[in-house]
C-alpha cells in the first residue's frame, strides 16, 4: 500500500499548527512563566523560539519529508548502517511520556467543558469556589480517569481514521475558533481591575531572574514543548508531505502562530491572576482556576466558558493526535500492524501510564520522583527539559554535520544565499552549542 499523504499543503500547515498549538500554550506556558518570574522568562522564551526553535523546526520537517518514514525509520533510511537511528528512540520514548500526562490534563479540560454545558460552572461553586471544585475533582480516583480515557479514545479514533480524513479535516475547524475566543478573552481580562499588575508581570522583565540557571532550561523546554519539537511529531507529519511543497514559509508560519497563541494566553491569564489574587506560581492548576473566575465576571461568561473549554479541548486533541502518530507510525512499519491496531495499542499503553499521573494528584501525591515534583511534573520535566532538547540536538547535528551543506540546503528548499547560510550556520554551530551549554549548566 502506498504511504499516506496530505491532501494539500494548507492541510499540512494546519495539522502542524494544530500540533503546535495546544495545552502547551495556555496551560503549560502560564504556569511555567508564572514559576519563573514572568517577563524575563517570556523574553528568553522568545529568543529561543526564534534562534533555536524555528530553524530547528525547518530541519525536523525536512528530515521527514526527505526520508518519508517515521522518526526511527527516517534515520535508518538516510543514514543506513549507522547508529543515528538510536536517537529516534528519544522521540518515541518522549511521545509515551508526554501523551500520558497530556491526556490527563486534557481530561480536566473535558470535565470543565461538561460542567459548562450543564451550566454548573456558570457560577463559582458555593463551597471553595473554582479552586475548591478543581481540587476536589483532581484528587479523586475514578472521575479524572474517566475523562482522560474519553479523551484518549477520541485521539485514537482520529488517528486511526487516517492522515487526511482524520487529522487534516479536524484541524481545519479547530484553529480559527480558538484564535477568536482567545482574542475576545484577552479583551475581558484587560478590563479587570488590577490588570496592569498582570501585564507588568508578563512584560516588564525582572532581570535578576536571569541569574537563576533553571530559567534557561525551563525556557528551552517550553520552546521545544510548545513548538512540538524534538520528538518527531513534525518529522512524521513532514513525511506525509510531497517534495514539491516548499518548507521555509511553512516553518515560520507554524512558529509564529504558536508564539502568538502563547503571548495572547499570557495576556489573558496574568491580569486575571493578579485581579483575583491567585499566586502566579501555583503550578499546573493555574488556568483551571483563573479562567473560570474571569468568565464569571463577564456578561454571557457561561457561554464564553463553554466555548473556551470546547476550543481548549480541541486544541489539546489536535496536539495529542500528533503525539500518538509518532509511535503509531513507527509500530505500523516495525510490526506491519494496521493503523487501527497500532494506534489502539499505543494509546492504551499511554492511558495506563497516565493512571499514575492522575493518581499523583490524589492518593499518590506523596510520590515525588524528581525533587519536589509530583508524578506529572516529573514526567514533564524528563520529557520536555531533557528528551525533547536531546532529540532536537540530534536532529540539528544530523542535518548540520551528517548531511553535506548542499544536501542540507536542498532538503529545506534554501539556495546557497544569505538566508540559507544563516540558517545553516545556526543549525550547524549555534544551536548545538546553545543546547549543550544549557544542558550542562542545568546538571551542574
Ligand atoms: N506542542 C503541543 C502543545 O503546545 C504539545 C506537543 C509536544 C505536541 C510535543 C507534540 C509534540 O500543547
Ligand atoms: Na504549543
Amino acid at each position: 500500500m502506498a504511504r499516506e499523504q496530505w491532501g494539500t499543503k494548507l492541510g499540512f500547515m494546519l495539522a502542524a499548527m494544530g500540533s503546535a498549538v495546544g495545552l502547551g500554550n495556555i496551560w503549560r506556558f502560564s504556569f511555567v512563566a508564572g514559576n519563573n518570574g514572568g517577563g524575563a522568562f517570556l523574553l528568553l522564551y522568545l529568543v529561543f523560539v526564534f534562534l533555536i526553535g524555528i530553524p530547528l523546526l525547518l530541519a525536523e520537517v525536512s528530515i521527514g519529508r526527505k526520508a518519508k518514514s517515521d522518526v526511527i525509520g527516517s534515520y535508518q533510511k538516510l543514514a543506513p548502517g549507522t547508529p543515528w537511528f538510536l536517537t529516534g528512540f528519544f522521540g518515541v520514548f518522549s511521545a509515551f511520556l508526554i501523551l500520558s500526562f497530556y491526556a490527563v490534563v486534557a481530561g480536566w479540560s473535558l470535565y470543565y467543558l461538561f460542567h459548562y454545558v450543564t451550566g454548573d460552572f456558570f457560577q463559582a461553586p458555593a463551597e471553595g469556589g473554582y479552586e475548591g471544585a478543581f481540587g476536589g475533582f483532581i484528587t479523586q480516583e475514578w472521575q479524572p480517569l474517566f475523562w482522560s480515557a474519553l479523551f484518549m479514545t477520541m485521539t485514537i479514533v482520529i488517528v486511526f481514521s487516517g492522515v487526511k480524513k482524520g487529522i487534516e479535516t479536524a484541524n481545519k475547524v479547530f484553529m480559527p475558533l480558538l484564535a477568536l475566543l482567545l482574542l475576545a478573552l484577552a479583551g475581558v481580562s484587560l478590563s479587570l481591575d488590577g490588570s496592569m499588575e498582570g501585564l507588568s508581570f508578563l512584560f516588564r522583565p525582572d532581570w535578576s531572574a536571569l541569574t537563576q540557571p533553571s530559567i534557561y532550561v525551563q525556557a528551552l523546554g517550553q520552546a521545544f514543548f510548545s513548538l512540538s519539537l524534538g520528538m518527531g511529531a513534525l518529522l512524521t507529519y513532514g513525511s506525509y508531505l510531497s517534495d514539491d511543497k516548499r518548507l521555509p514559509g511553512a516553518a515560520v508560519g507554524i512558529g509564529l502562530m504558536d508564539t502568538f497563541f502563547a503571548v495572547i494566553s499570557g495576556i489573558v491569564i496574568f491580569p486575571a491572576v493578579f485581579a483575583f489574587n491567585i499566586d502566579p506560581s501555583s503550578g499546573p492548576p493555574l488556568v483551571f482556576i483563573t479562567l473560570p473566575s474571569i468568565f464569571e465576571q463577564m456578561p454571557l461568561g457561561g457561554i464564553a466558558g463553554l466555548l473556551f473549554f470546547f476550543a481548549l479541548s480541541l486544541a489539546a486533541l489536535s496536539s495529542a493526535i500528533s503525539i500518538l502518530e509518532v509511535p503509531t507510525a513507527y509500530f505500523m512499519r516495525l510490526f506491519r500492524w494496521s493503523r487501527t491496531k497500532a494506534s489502539v495499542i499505543v494509546g492504551a499503553i499511554m492511558f495506563f501510564l497516565g493512571i499514575s499521573v492522575s493518581l499523583g494528584f490524589g492518593i499518590w501525591s506523596g510520590i515525588t520522583p524528581i525533587g519536589e515534583r509530583n508524578i506529572l511534573d516529573s514526567m514533564d520535566y524528563i520529557a520536555s527539559n531533557i528528551l525533547l532538547p536531546l532529540g532536537g540536538l540530534s536532529m540539528a547535528l544530523f542535518v548540520g554535520w551528517y548531511f553535506t551543506k548542499s544536501t542540507a540546503l536542498k532538503a529545506v528548499d534554501f539556495g546557497d544565499n544569505v538566508i540559507g547560510n544563516v540558517w545553516y550556520g545556526l543549525v550547524k554551530y549555534l544551536l548545538p552549542v546553545m543546547i549543550i551549554i544549557i544542558f550542562i549548566s542545568s546538571i551542574l
